[in-house]
């Protein structure tokens, strides 16, 4: 028999055609236990949908002007603010699983891969979800846009704790209305806010774990001594056969075009450099931080190296989604009120359009990685591990 639900039924029809069964021999999908009659949970219970289902309260309505597509306004948004706090759930989690320095344990390390794993999936539906409201029509919610005033997305507490967390800059956010955006939370939610931004971001702990990367022991394998020996030799040896070449103004520009790859890795090599850039926020990992990330980013073909390798890939899906949703939102609200002031007291479009920069990337260092690729060979050899 196979495994498809609906083919007993095929056959058990078929049979009754034959026989002419009775009444009695009725289709055993009907048949069950009424359990919740016996007490216990219930589904609408368990979930407190008395208290989800009854929060749809239209301000439209309530001012006797009632719009029907302001409905779909709010359940758009309380959606939202279910899956942050579904992402802000996972995210925690991680976080603890950081400061506890449980990531040292393998199955821990999946856990934390699989954690963010989901909320980038969680992102893409987030990303989508846009296209439902755009179904309203700018001028269906210019009908009830005025009762809004001054409530505004900009108050999200959940969505500045998201950015908190996972660690957008603070000095990079772009000022609202030449105010700190905290200046817009009060009483307890001003001190989450001041209370999560004490704590240690994804950002930092993912720093913390990438400066530990067995291997960037300089008394051990010692590997950065050794990238930068292998490619200051490799760039050597492409000059050198560069030199003998007959002098054409292909081998100038050849030359040049070295020279130039050359100076990007003696900057890589400069810690200096590096510090200067950290505080501009153009980087934003420890020197140490960096060169494990390159580390693994190297070698991510090594067991030892695969799971974080994937844990570095989800981290930039987490960016590059976060992104797409400042960019979306930002589309949508050009076409749902142009150049309009906000509900919140921002310029609106303008001032959104500014939060769609590197400014607001986190794991900017990861997306720079490729900036430094070399050929296989200029990567210093490691036993593998099998
Ligand atoms: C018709 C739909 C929407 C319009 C016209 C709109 C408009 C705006 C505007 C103008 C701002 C800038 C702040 C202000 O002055 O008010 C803003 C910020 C924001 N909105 Fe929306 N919004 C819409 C839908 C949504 C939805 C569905 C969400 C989901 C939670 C959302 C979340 C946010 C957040 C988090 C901010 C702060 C962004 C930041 O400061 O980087 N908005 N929105």
């Amino acid at each position: 028999m196979s495994g498809c639900p609906f083919s007993g039924n095929i056959v058990f029809l078929s049979l009754k055609l034959l026989t002419h069964s009775t009444a009695e021999e009725e289709d055993d999908s009907q048949k069950g236990i009424d359990k919740a009659a016996k007490g216990g949970l219930i589904y609408g219970k368990y979930l407190q949908l008395d208290k989800i289902l009854n929060a749809q309260a239209l301000e439209s309505e309530l001012r006797h002007n009632k719009s029907h597509d302001e409905h779909l306004f709010i359940v758009t948004h309380q959606a939202y603010e279910l899956w942050f706090k579904q992402v802000l759930w996972e995210l925690d989690s991680v976080r603890e699983l950081f400061i506890q320095n449980h990531v040292q344990d393998e199955r821990n390390m999946l856990k934390v891969v699989s954690r963010i794993h989901r909320i980038t999936v969680i992102f893409k539906l987030l990303v989508d979800q846009f296209a439902v409201l755009e179904t309203m029509t700018p001028l269906d919610f210019f009908d009830f846009r005025e009762y809004l005033f001054p409530a505004s997305g900009f108050q999200s507490l959940q969505f500045r704790l998201l950015e908190i967390k996972v660690g957008v800059a603070d000095n990079r956010r772009v000022p609202y209305d030449q105010k700190h955006y905290r200046e817009n939370f009060h009483g307890q939610e001003s001190e989450d806010l001041l209370r999560s931004e004490q704590e240690p971001s994804l950002l930092q702990l993912v720093e913390k774990w990438l400066e530990r990367t067995p291997g960037l022991e300089e008394d051990g394998f010692n590997f950065w001594g050794k990238l930068q020996a292998n490619i200051e030799e490799g760039f050597k040896l492409k000059m050198q056969k560069l030199e003998v070449q007959p002098d054409s103004e292909r081998k100038e520009d050849m030359i040049q075009d070295l020279k130039k790859q050359r100076e990007g890795f003696t900057s890589l090599f400069d810690s200096n450099h590096h510090d200067d850039l950290l505080r501009k926020g153009e980087r934003r990992l420890s020197y140490k931080g960096l060169q494990g990330a390159l580390m693994i980013y190297f070698y991510r073909e090594e067991l030892q190296f695969q799971v974080p390798f994937q844990l570095l890939n989800s981290l930039m899906e987490v960016d590059t989604l976060m992104n797409k949703w400042r960019y979306h939102h930002v589309c949508m609200v050009h076409r749902m009120i142009g150049s309009k002031v906000g509900t919140g007291g921002s310029s609106g479009y303008l001032y959104l359009r500014s939060t769609i920069s590197d400014r607001y990337k986190v794991f900017v260092d990861l997306f720079n990685l490729a900036t430094y690729l070399v050929p296989r060979d200029w990567v210093p050899k490691i036993e593998p591990q099998h």
